[in-house]
């Protein structure tokens, strides 16, 4: 399945054939940072409910996708155990920690900076879905097709929040995402010492971690 065109014109670089090639040699780590992946979406969603409560129809559409994402995490989890994945911390990755440093702090840009970075998050996770998929074992990579429709779906939701709660003109609201995706493609193409379910360009890589029981 091919990444939705929405996506794939909204995101400025594709994902480099050296993380896939990366993935599909750790897929326990993909895994588990999927996992937690899953619950930062579950989280962030429900940290926009907490601040901004009085925003009734993003309150309603965030506790939906809330629960979405936390039902995401769960069905990596029993994915986990079917392989015999052990559970273990990892830390967390470079890419969203580095989009959040580019939110800004006053309001309305705060919302707008917040509801585009989980908008870009969700198109690369769909992106990396679509790229990684074709490579995996057979129901690992059906069930990463059919996340991907719901996360492409919750790209649109962002993006739509992005336009409709900040009164920012359409013109705002494409530099910004200029501006984000900028620093996204520098993330994404650019070379990274760990890998993770969003990070760049292998580079000087450790050994997997986790032994690989696929
Ligand atoms: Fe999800
Ligand atoms: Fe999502």
């Amino acid at each position: 399945m091919n990444v939705p065109a929405p996506i794939r014109d909204f995101l400025s670089v594709e994902t480099p054939t050296s993380w896939v090639n990366s993935a599909v040699e750790r897929v326990p780590e993909l895994l588990l940072d999927h996992a937690n992946c899953e619950l930062k979406a579950a989280s962030t969603a429900l940290g926009l409910i907490y601040r901004y409560p009085e925003r009734g129809a993003l309150a309603d559409r965030m506790s939906r996708l809330a629960r979405e994402e936390l039902r995401h995490f769960e069905q990596v989890r029993k994915i986990m155990r079917e392989f015999d994945i052990p559970f273990e911390r990892l830390s967390a990755s470079r890419y969203a920690g580095r989009l959040k440093e580019a939110v800004r702090e006053r309001e309305p840009e705060r919302l707008l900076d917040v509801l585009l970075v989980g908008a870009i998050i969700e198109a690369r996770s769909c992106e990396r879905f679509a790229a990684v998929a074709p490579r995996l074992p057979d129901a690992l990579g059906r069930f990463y097709l059919g996340l991907l429709s719901s996360e492409a779906r919750h790209f649109e939701h962002y993006l739509a929040f992005a336009r409709s709660e900040t009164g920012a003109s359409d013109a705002d609201v494409e530099l910004r995402v200029a501006e984000l995706l900028a620093i996204e493609a520098s993330l994404v193409t650019g070379p990274d010492p760990e890998f993770r379910f969003h990070s760049g360009a292998p580079a000087g890589f450790s050994r997997p971690r986790l032994a690989a029981s696929t």
